[in-house]
C-alpha cells in the first residue's frame, strides 16, 4: 500500500518551523558530558596526576565557557558525518557504495542477505580465521565448509577452494589475514565460473590494494573493522560493507530495518519495505551507527598512510633481522602489486630446523613479555561447529596445511607505532627464542 514519493529526509529531526520539535524528547548533551568523554579518552598518566587534576579543572573551565555560547549537538545518529565518511571511505576505496555499520560482522550479515542466502546453502571460508566469518551462515543454518590456507601466508587456498565447490555453494568468504591480501584472482575465476558471490572479509585490510585494486572491492562485496585493535577504530566498534554492485542502492535501509522515508503508507510517515536478494526478499537488520564514531573514523582514515608506512617499516626491520637466522620464515611484505596493511607480523619457524615448535616458542616469547596474538586457532578446533552437528575430525583432515601450521609453525606478532628500543626487543627475543630451542633448552 505504498503511497506518496517524498523527499528521504528523516522526519524526526525535519520538523520545520515545529515549537516543540521531535529532538526535544532526548536530552541534550551537556558540558559535564564532554568533560567525562575527555576524562575516558585522555586518562591521567601514572605519576602525573596532580597536573592532571590541574590541567582538566583548567580545561572543564574552558568547556563550560565554550557551552555558554554553544547550541547542542542535534543528531546523534545516521546523519551528516555518516554520510561524509561514507564519502570518504568510497572515494578511498574506488568503490560505487561504502556503508557505515556496527561492525564488520554486522557488514558480512548485511552481505550475505543480499546474496540470497538461505538454510542448508554452503559457504566456504578458510579454516584459519577470526570466529565471525562464519557467524552469520551458522546462525541462520547455512552450511559452512572450511577451505585449507596457503601455507606462505595462512590465506585461503583457492586450490582447495576449488576442490570444495558443489552445486549448493552460495558464497566464498577470502580473508585477507593480517592484512596481507588472499591471491583474489583465482578465486573470482571460480566464482564468475560457479555463479557464486565473493565477499571478502576485509577486517584486516582497509588501505591495503591487489594487483591495483582496493582489497575489500575486488569481490561482490567487501567488509573492513574498525574495531579498538584495528590498524584504524571508530572509537571501539564500528564496520564498513562495500560494494559495487546494483545492491549498493539500497545500503541505507538494510543498515535501518528496511525503513524508507522516501515512500509514505496511508495515514502514516513512512514506509518499511523488504529488500531483493539475489534470491527473494529480506527484513533488513538494524546495525546502525553514531555520529560520534564517525568523526573518530574520519579522523583517524586522515592518518592511515602514515599509520600503515610506520607498520611497514616496523616489518620491514623484523623481516631484515629474521632473514639472517635459518630457521625464522619472514613472511612476505608485498611488492608493486601487492600493498599490505601490516596490521599483523606473521611468524613463522621451520620446524625441523629449530628442532621444536610454535607451541614453544609461544611460551618462550611470552616469558620474555610479549604478547603473541592468539585467537586465529583453525575453526573446526572450537566448540561451536561440533555442537552444531559438524564432524569436526573429518574437517581437520580435508585442512592438513591449517592443521600442521597451526600446530607446530606459526604465531602472530603485534605491529604498531613501536619505538627502535621495542622493536629491537621484539627481534632479539623471537631471535634468543629460537636460538634456545635450536639448542633444546
Ligand atoms: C579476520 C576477522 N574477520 C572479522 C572480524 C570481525 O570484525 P568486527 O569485530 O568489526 O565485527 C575480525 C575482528 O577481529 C577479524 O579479525
Amino acid at each position: 500500500m505504498a503511497k506518496k514519493k517524498k523527499a528521504a529526509v528523516d522526519f524526526r529531526y525535519d520538523t520545520g518551523p515545529a515549537r516543540v520539535p521531535w529532538s526535544a524528547v532526548g536530552e541534550p548533551v551537556l558540558e559535564d558530558d564532554v568533560i567525562e568523554l575527555v576524562k575516558f579518552l585522555l586518562p591521567p598518566l601514572a605519576g602525573k596526576k596532580r597536573a592532571y587534576e590541574a590541567q582538566l579543572k583548567r580545561a572543564a573551565g574552558e568547556i563550560t565557557k565554550l557551552r555558554a555560547c554553544s547550541g547542542t549537538a542535534g543528531k546523534l545518529s545516521l546523519s551528516k558525518n555518516i554520510e561524509a565518511l561514507e564519502k570518504q571511505a568510497a572515494k578511498i576505496l574506488r568503490a560505487k557504495y561504502a556503508l557505515f555499520v556496527t561492525n564488520a560482522t554486522a557488514g558480512f550479515e548485511i552481505a550475505h542477505k543480499f546474496a540470497g542466502l538461505k538454510p542448508g546453502d554452503e559457504v566456504i571460508v578458510p579454516a584459519i580465521t577470526f570466529i565471525s566469518t562464519m557467524t552469520y551462515p551458522l546462525s541462520i543454518g547455512a552450511k559452512i565448509v572450511l577451505a585449507d590456507v596457503d601455507p606462505r601466508t595462512i590465506n585461503i587456498d583457492p586450490e582447495d577452494v576449488a576442490r570444495k565447490i558443489t552445486p549448493r555453494t552460495k558464497v566464498i568468504v577470502p580473508v585477507h589475514v593480517g592484512g596481507y591480501p588472499a591471491d583474489m584472482d583465482p578465486i573470482m575465476r571460480l566464482a564468475r565460473k560457479h555463479d557464486i558471490v565473493v565477499l571478502e572479509d576485509a577486517a584486516h585490510a582497509f588501505g591495503g590494494s591487489y594487483k591495483g585494486k582496493m582489497l575489500g572491492t575486488i569481490g561482490h562485496f567487501g567488509a573492513y573493522s574498525f574495531h579498538e585493535v584495528k590498524n584504524i577504530t571508530s572509537l571501539g566498534e564500528g564496520g564498513i560493507l562495500a560494494t559495487n554492485t546494483r545492491f549498493g542502492k539500497d545500503f541505507a535501509r538494510s543498515r535501518f530495518l528496511g525503513i524508507d522515508m522516501g515512500r509514505q503508507v496511508k495515514n502514516w510517515l513512512y514506509d518499511v519495505v523488504a529488500l531483493p536478494s539475489r534470491s527473494g526478499y529480506f527484513a533488513p537488520p538494524n546495525h546502525s551507527t553514531t555520529e560520534i564514531q564517525a568523526i573518530g573514523l574520519m579522523q583517524q582514515i586522515g592518518r592511515l598512510k602514515g599509520i600503515i608506512a610506520k607498520r611497514k617499516k616496523a616489518a620491514t626491520y623484523l623481516n631484515s633481522r629474521f632473514s639472517k637466522v635459518p630457521g625464522i620464515i619472514p613472511p612476505p611484505l608485498g611488492d608493486a602489486k601487492i600493498k599490505p596493511t601490516y596490521h599483523l607480523y606473521l611468524l613463522q619457524i621451520d620446524p625441523e630446523i629449530v628442532g621444536d615448535d610454535a607451541k614453544t616458542l609461544k611460551k618462550k616469547l611470552s616469558a620474555r613479555g610479549i604478547v603473541n596474538i592468539p585467537h586465529y586457532a583453525p575453526l573446526y578446533k572450537f566448540s561451536i561447529l561440533r555442537q552444531l552437528g559438524y564432524d569436526t575430525k573429518a574437517i581437520e583432515k580435508t585442512c592438513p596445511a591449517a592443521e600442521e601450521m597451526f600446530q607446530r609453525s606459526f604465531t602472530h606478532l603485534p605491529l604498531y607505532d613501536f619505538d627502535s628500543e621495542q622493536l629491537k626487543y621484539l627481534a632479539d627475543a623471537v631471535i634468543d627464542s629460537v636460538n634456545e630451542m635450536k639448542a633444546g633448552k
